[in-house]
């Protein structure tokens, strides 16, 4: 039988506590070092190794049967993928965030101000929600570094120990959703008892911590 491929995070928040849960399976791998795909010697399974934020697309076009990805990955991309468990740990909080020195006090005076973002989806869903009219500026990475450039007013990103934040100058100023990893597969792969075995090990795992 041909080997399932599941897709894990490269480097970053994740990345090392998604190996940690493979290997407590009792998967026998090498993490990333710079090959991006690894076989398991003892399992038919072959980890991919990518940037989180192209995990969903990954999964939902088949490409890999399972991945291991943040809530806010899956919201932003809105990738047609089945949620098969959530795993307890990478929990974070999208947040807009501000300057320190910042004017801004209630939610209302975010209307006509500048939002640099890596998650323009979910902001902007937000922002409809409270009929606030912003400008969205979409960036990829280093957004805590916007307002102090003078690209942005606020900025909405991930937010997990406040470090980054801080480190940047900025306050949290309101939560716009919560996240953690789950472990999501394509459409209709759920049967398979490859799939199966893998998930089983992968509960009691998580039933040892409780
Ligand atoms: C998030 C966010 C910050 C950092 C915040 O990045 O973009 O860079 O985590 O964490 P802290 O509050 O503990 O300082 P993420 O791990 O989602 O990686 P990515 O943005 O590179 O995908
Ligand atoms: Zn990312
Ligand atoms: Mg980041």
């Amino acid at each position: 039988m041909k080997n399932l491929k599941i897709a894990i995070q490269k480097s970053g928040r994740l990345n090392e506590k998604s190996v940690l849960l493979l290997k407590n399976c009792g998967l026998d791998f090498e993490n990333y070092k710079s090959s991006l795909i690894t076989t398991v010697a003892n399992f038919s399974l072959e980890i991919l190794f990518l940037r989180d934020d192209d995990i969903p697309g990954y999964v939902e076009q088949g490409i890999a049967d399972l991945g291991i990805v943040g809530e806010n990955v899956i919201e932003e991309t809105r990738s047609q993928v089945q949620y098969l468990q959530r795993l307890g740990f990478g929990r974070c909080t999208l947040k807009i965030a501000l300057p320190k020195d910042s004017p801004v006090d209630r939610l209302e005076d975010l209307n006509g101000k500048s939002i640099a973002t890596s998650y323009p989806n979910i902001l902007q869903n937000f922002l409809n929600e409270y009929k606030i009219k912003a400008d969205i500026q979409e960036i990829s990475g280093s957004v805590e570094i916007a307002p102090g450039l003078g690209l942005s007013d606020a900025i909405c990103d991930i937010v997990s120990t406040g470090g980054t934040l801080k480190s940047n100058g900025l306050k949290p100023f309101v939560d716009v959703a919560s996240s953690e990893a789950i472990l999501i597969a394509r459409e209709g792969i759920e049967e398979n008892p490859i799939i199966c075995e893998l998930l089983q090990r992968i509960q009691s795992v998580l039933r040892a911590k409780e």
